[in-house]
């Protein structure tokens, strides 16, 4: 075939910067050992499933190979939007985009996998691929050196009887796994847990964050929602009353009149498994919740997770790119813990992002609780990009602060 052009393949709407790219050398040598034993196997393009497809490098690649109707699932739907605008740029189609599920997978003789981060959710994969895919089925996992490890071997052989590490090559590494193993009844993921210290029950895919633990950052935002941090509207209430906004707090009342205390309308900004939201839901109502993320495992969770917590009437969760789809001006009070870790490589991008579409989000005067690692200076970004902005909690590691949209 003639060369793909690689190097075409854009990240956007994901963050990009000089040193982010859309493709890496694994995604090559997963194409290539693909073309090599689909020749070898006469496999067609129907019979080959592709997992953590980043930006659409492997599919785009084998599709413009002559591989027709390809099925693949991407986590994120920044993924999901690259990879569309990608295909549409190189004007390449003929492939079919699912969820990790069996539709993905029956069948599938040949699937090729962008390892995950987390050994969590390679376990819900490999149990997927043993459960649905044909029994003769190849896995061919790669990976950048550095971040294998052998656990991720030792985890594949538990769904597989051959698992094979092949010889690095330009700094990555594939993995074939062949021989599927009989599948236990139930799947390994979604998992569940109990936090009475919050009255919460969360319920977790392999790939969300933090799994069904409540994450340290998390744990000091639900403190200060549940009061034990000082009551959560007591505290912004002073945020917003802090000496250089009261002249905004007043303008605002003047141009929209009364502000409700209780906010109405509320976003779990980057949800994850949605302890944030469920919280809030459980304790106001009234309120009507929406929680958000751009990772297909954290929505799945985040769903079963309201269920679980019987609030799922009362929160709407979707799976969006910084709650795009969501109304501007539209929310009282935002809930965000962004991340702050962009691949391997420490980026604030992805949080500024968050900050950005809060500001699109909230009304005037409406508020933004943020939490953070107390390292990060976000602050200033947080003022300039939203408003008057106060630290409402402090812990030896996190802040909590308070943000009012101007
Ligand atoms: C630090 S985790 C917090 C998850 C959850 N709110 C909690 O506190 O447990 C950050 C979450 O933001 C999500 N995220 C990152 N960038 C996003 C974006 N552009 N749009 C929506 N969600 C995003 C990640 O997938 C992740 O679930």
């Amino acid at each position: 075939m003639n060369e793909f052009g690689f190097e075409r393949l854009r990240r956007a709407p994901d963050v990009e910067a000089s040193n982010l790219f859309a493709y890496d050398a694994t995604d090559r040598l997963l194409v290539e050992r693909a073309l090599a034993l689909s020749a070898e196997q006469r496999l067609s393009g129907s019979d080959i499933a592709v997992i953590g497809d980043e930006y659409g490098a492997i599919t785009l690649a084998l599709t413009d190979a002559g591989y027709r109707g390809i099925r693949l699932h991407q986590d994120l739907v920044t993924g999901r939007r690259a990879l569309a605008r990608n295909a549409d740029e190189l004007g390449i189609s003929g492939f079919e985009s699912h969820e990790l599920d069996s539709s993905l997978l029956e069948g599938a003789r040949l699937v090729l996998l962008q390892l995950p981060k987390s050994l969590a959710e390679l376990e819900e994969i490999a149990d997927a691929v043993a459960r649905w895919a044909a029994p003769d089925v190849v896995l061919v996992a790669g990976g950048r050196v550095k971040h294998m490890t052998l656990a991720q071997n030792e985890l594949l052989g538990r769904s597989f009887a051959e698992v094979q590490p092949q010889r690095a090559e330009r700094k990555s590494r594939l993995i074939v796994a062949s021989g599927a193993l009989a599948v236990p009844a139930q799947p390994p993921h979604p998992q569940r847990a109990e936090h009475p210290e919050f009255g919460l029950t969360l319920v977790a895919h392999g790939g969300a964050f933090a799994a069904n633990r409540i994450d340290i950052g998390t744990r000091v935002l639900l403190e200060v929602l549940a009061g034990e941090a000082g009551s959560a509207a007591q505290l912004r209430r002073s945020a917003r009353l802090a000496p250089e906004s009261r002249r905004d707090h007043a303008e605002l009342q003047n141009s929209s009149g009364v502000m409700p205390d209780e906010p109405q309308v509320v976003v779990d900004l980057g949800c994850g498994t949605g302890a944030l939201a469920a919280h809030y839901a459980l304790h106001h109502p009234e309120a009507h919740v929406m929680a958000t993320d751009r990772s297909a495992a954290a929505t799945a969770s985040a769903r079963e997770t309201m269920m679980a917590n019987g609030v799922a009437d009362r929160v709407t969760v979707t799976h969006d790119d910084a709650g795009s789809d969501l109304p501007a001006a539209g929310a009282d009070l935002i809930l965000l813990n962004p991340p702050f870790h962009l691949g391997a490589s420490v980026h604030t991008g992805a949080a500024t992002r968050l900050f950005a579409a809060s500001a699109r989000l909230l009304r005037p005067g409406g508020e933004l609780l943020t939490v953070f690692n107390s390292s990060l200076a976000y602050r200033p970004e947080l003022t300039r990009l939203i408003g008057r902005t106060e630290q409402v909690h402090r812990t030896s590691k996190f802040t909590v602060t308070c943000s009012i949209r101007r």
